[in-house]
């Protein structure tokens, strides 16, 4: 029995994800309760895999004839797009899949859901994105895939900040070669005159962490959008609501990646409960 209660035979999916160390994720939790609710006839497991060991893994997983997708979180992101036979075009351009689909052959296909989950959880929030003057700073992993997204959904205008400059010059380069309408460039973190502000950092998982952006710059409505989900209210949302700003959390962007990876892997096609 699964935590909700539903049999798992030997017609159910499995759904592993992938992590190290594994004891701080709330995926199988989280996905199952989805599973459950959707009647769909996969369970979620948590393997716990050291860096090393990543790549036999994988292979490993080719062989599940009833394998229903993997989840990868830290620290394999990056690792598991070069393991795969083929990405999507978000997960070639971000350069990390965190969602893999089998096929029947045993082939693995990467996608990336992170950037296009930041741009739903906006959107599913009435929050237009699609004209905003965006701003986003940091373009780590995360970042990266949002400002992907952020480009895809057709921002008018997007600066990327980050403190080691070169990386949001690069990241600039290549959006702007592959977005032509979208007027991207790197930029200082100044929020002024951007109608959509982005904290991609890391900065806020300390309440002690400097702030990402001088709020005295933030024009009253504003949208600031942490991607942070811990503290679910970081030191810059208390800043921005001070500022009389739209503030947005960061767990809406995980959560609206549950619809994208189950419609990514088509489950709910003939894995059904019911
Ligand atoms: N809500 C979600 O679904 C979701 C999904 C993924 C990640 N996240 C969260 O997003 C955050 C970033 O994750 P990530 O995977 O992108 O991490 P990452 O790849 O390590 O990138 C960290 C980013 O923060 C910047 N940074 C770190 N310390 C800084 C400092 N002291 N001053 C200025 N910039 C600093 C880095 O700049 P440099 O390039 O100069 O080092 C880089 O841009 C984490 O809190 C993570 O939990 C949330």
């Amino acid at each position: 029995m699964t935590a909700t209660g539903a049999e798992i035979t030997g017609r159910t999916g499995v759904y592993v994800h992938l992590s190290h160390p594994s004891t701080h994720v709330r995926t199988p939790q989280t996905f199952n309760r989805a599973f459950a609710e959707r009647g769909i006839d996969v369970v979620a497991v948590s393997a716990d895999v050291a860096p090393a060991d990543l790549a036999a893994t994988v292979d490993g997983l080719r062989g599940w004839r009833n394998l229903a997708g993997i989840g990868v979180t830290m620290p394999h992101k990056a690792a598991i797009a070069a393991l795969c036979d083929e990405l999507t075009p978000a997960a070639a351009a971000i350069g990390s899949a965190n969602a893999i689909k089998r096929t029947e052959d045993g082939r693995l296909i990467g996608e990336n859901t992170d950037g296009s989950g930041f741009v739903r959880g906006l959107t599913d929030h009435a929050i237009p994105v699609a004209g905003a003057h965006a701003l986003v700073v940091g373009v780590g992993g995360a970042g990266r895939a949002v400002a992907w997204a952020l480009a895809e959904a057709g921002v008018a205008t997007l600066t990327l900040a980050n403190r080691t400059a070169a990386k949001a010059e690069d990241l600039a380069a290549q959006l702007g070669a592959a977005h032509p309408g979208v007027a991207v460039a790197a930029g200082p973190p100044d929020p002024s005159g951007h109608t959509l502000v982005v904290n991609a950092t890391s900065l806020g998982m300390r309440e002690s962490d400097p702030l990402p952006v001088d709020p005295d710059r933030l024009a009253p409505r504003t949208v600031v959008a942490e991607i942070i989900m811990e503290p679910r209210e970081t030191p810059l949302m208390r800043a921005a609501a001070g500022r009389g700003c739209v503030v947005q959390e960061g767990l809406p962007m995980l959560t609206s990646q549950i619809d994208l990876v189950v419609e990514y892997l088509g489950l709910g096609k003939g894995e059904s409960r019911a």
